[in-house]
């Protein structure tokens, strides 16, 4: 399997991972339980236990995606550039991780306020969806198709 692969499909699992994880934040009232950002209780690694850690493992796993994606687009501008399709999906899901993160952020600072988190779980769908274009037109790239 190409690096390529590897990265793209890892880009849609653990994206999708990460939204799991975002629900059970969400469902068990885990939103505020790091109540800045980006440090959590002042603390790059808080205490943690109960709802703190729910949440700062959504934060922590957002690590996690952001390194498939960013890698992904990276792999596809120096070496796929002429897949067009391939580097227009994956600019497209880094600047939309971006906005996510950057959402995020503004979720935290505004206390939850249900315009920004519904824009987070918008925001979150888009992602996903445009992550896994990336992977389909990577999964459909002829397996002898040269780089560049
Ligand atoms: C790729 C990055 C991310 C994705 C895909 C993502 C996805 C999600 C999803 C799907 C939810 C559940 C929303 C709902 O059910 O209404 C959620 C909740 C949440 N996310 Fe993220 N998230 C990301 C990054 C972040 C980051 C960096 C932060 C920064 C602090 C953050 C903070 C939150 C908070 C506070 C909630 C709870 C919102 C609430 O309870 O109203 N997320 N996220």
């Amino acid at each position: 399997m190409t690096l390529l692969r590897v990265l793209a499909y890892g880009s849609a699992v653990s994206t999708y991972v990460l939204i799991l994880i975002g629900g059970y934040v969400t469902f068990s009232g885990s939103g505020l339980a790091c109540p800045d950002w980006p440090l959590c209780h002042g603390q790059i690694v808080p205490p943690l236990y109960g709802p703190v850690l729910i949440e700062y493992s959504h934060r922590l796993f957002t690590l996690v995606v952001s390194t498939f994606i960013s890698a992904t687009t990276l792999l596809a501008w120096i070496r796929y550039r002429r897949a067009r399709g391939i580097l227009a999906f994956s600019t497209a899901s880094f600047i939309l991780l971006v906005a996510q993160i950057l959402l995020g952020m503004v979720t935290v600072r505004t206390e939850l306020n249900p315009v920004f988190s519904t824009a987070h779980l918008a925001l979150a769908t888009g992602l996903f969806g445009v992550v896994l274009l990336t992977a389909v037109r990577v999964h459909n790239m002829p397996s002898g198709a040269q780089p560049h």
